[in-house]
């Protein structure tokens, strides 16, 4: 029998890709190992959103250069598209490049390699398929990742992202509903949807159902408590998926709307397509929901020719939305991008300057908002146990990590399962409570 060990960078749609192709190889008789040293086959996962994490699979690479006799690399994923076959010049021991665009080719790849060849590649963006396997296997017995679109047809001037993962290509409703339905039966109750840009989601079928209309087919799947969805696109996003919420508690009331900057200059610059006043009109829609959203968001700090001011008007957001939480990154020139042409780079000091400031003015943010919670009592699904604190792992609908500790007498709960939580302490990065006694 064959070994393969694989390891994961970037998205979570990498994550859930990873899930399909150790399905896809399980199912041709491989074993899965979780040391490389000892493993036929050594497969990459890659990201390319940033330079370091590009940068992390070379020196993967190398690190196992000289052990390399008798083993099979592998560079799947984003750089794999993005480099294509001058991997094989920066790696020479490398025999298989594929981009995530490829990856129904993936068995016939597979067959290949097996065959002995020394370099084989899939690296054709021309697709109108989606990778749906029924062979996924997921890493994550209670939480499920489904892909409902791939790809992305827009081009913020930053992002690497359309040419590592092709045009967007949608899945049927049919065929998402359908996978949902079986996880159901399976025992998860939380479902994931994925994509790079989630509200244009449009169904292939005659049905032409939009997200706000898979959401709530797939809110109606008996057995699922949550559904919730990344990443979304503000100039996409709809009134309608706010109305879903409203009006399906399976929906869980958290959405992420990535706004990269709170100056209009800077997000035409990014050719981002909205400015701070459209998105600021959907961050009212959630503001007015009666189911208190959450809203987490990206940021890019130090885009070429961000001014000062530019710069204070992103502070001024954080103050003015007042996040639940963000991830926030150095601009990063990526490979063929459109923004490499622009004047006025910043230097990395005044990047991480800036970045520092930003993270601290949310970190209060988050304080503050943690500590609103205070009394509350949460549901939270148990995630796991932490030996080290004696404490339940949760997480609540809103997204926060919820530890908790059991009154004498309740029963010791199980992962995956759902408990209300009362909130007696908050920090920046999470809830701390105890577990509720229900009638
Ligand atoms: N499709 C999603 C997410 C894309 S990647 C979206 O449109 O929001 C996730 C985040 O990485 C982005 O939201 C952005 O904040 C960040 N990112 C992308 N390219 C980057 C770059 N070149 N430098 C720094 N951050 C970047
Ligand atoms: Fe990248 Fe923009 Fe597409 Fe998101 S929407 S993946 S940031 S190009
Ligand atoms: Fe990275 Fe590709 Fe995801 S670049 S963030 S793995 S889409």
């Amino acid at each position: 029998m064959k070994s393969f060990y694989i390891e994961t960078f970037g998205c979570q749609m990498n994550a859930h890709d990873s899930e399909k192709v150790v399905g896809t190889l399980l199912e041709r008789g491989y074993e899965q190992v979780e040391e490389p040293a000892g493993a036929d086959l050594v497969l990459y996962n890659t990201c390319s959103i940033r330079d370091k994490a590009e940068q992390k699979v070379f020196s993967r690479l190398q690190q196992f250069k000289k052990e390399s006799k008798g083993k099979v690399f592998g560079v799947l994923g984003c750089v794999a598209q993005q480099e294509g076959e001058r991997i094989f010049e920066r790696a020479p021991h490398v025999s298989l490049v594929c981009g995530s665009a490829s990856y129904t080719r993936l068995p016939e790849l597979l067959v290949q390699i097996e065959r002995g060849d020394r370099r084989v590649t899939g690296l054709s963006l021309d697709t109108e398929e989606t990778f749906e396997t029924p062979l996924t296997r997921r890493d994550n017995p209670h939480r499920a990742y489904i892909t409902i679109i791939e790809g992305c047809d827009k081009s913020c001037a930053y992002c690497v992202v359309p040419f590592t993962r092709g045009p967007e290509r949608s899945r049927t409703g049919a065929s998402i509903i359908e996978e949902a339905r079986q996880l159901a039966s399976m025992g998860y109750t939380e479902i994931q949807l994925l994509g790079q840009n989630v509200n244009s989601y449009l169904d292939p079928s005659p049905e032409g159902w939009n997200l706000a209309r898979l959401l709530r087919e797939i809110a109606r799947v008996p057995g699922l408590r949550r559904v919730r969805f990344t990443t979304s696109h503000p100039r996409d996003f709809g009134r309608d998926i706010i109305e879903a919420i409203d009006e399906n508690p399976v929906l869980c009331n958290h959405v992420h709307l990535p706004v990269q900057s709170g100056a209009d200059s800077v997000l035409a610059r990014m050719q981002r397509l909205y400015t701070r006043s459209d998105y600021m009109r959907r961050i009212d829609w959630m503001k007015n929901s009666p189911r208190q959203i959450a809203i987490t968001t990206d940021i890019i700090v130090g885009f070429p020719g961000e001014t000062e001011d530019d710069f204070k008007q992103t502070l001024a957001l954080l103050d003015e939305v007042e996040y639940d939480s963000l991830f926030s990154f150095k601009y990063s020139k990526r490979p063929n991008t459109p923004a490499l042409a622009l004047d006025e780079h910043l230097s990395e000091d005044e990047k991480g300057a800036r970045l520092t400031i930003l993270q601290e003015k949310q970190r209060a943010i988050q304080i503050r908002r943690n500590a609103d919670l205070v009394g509350r009592t949460e549901e939270a699904m148990i995630e796991g146990f932490n030996k080290a604190t004696g404490q339940w792992i949760g997480r609540t609908a809103q997204n926060r990590t919820l530890n908790f500790t059991l009154p004498d007498g309740l029963p010791v709960p199980a992962p995956g399962r759902y408990m209300p939580v009362l909130v007696t302490r908050a920090g920046a990065n999470s809830l701390a409570g105890e577990a509720v006694r229900t009638a």
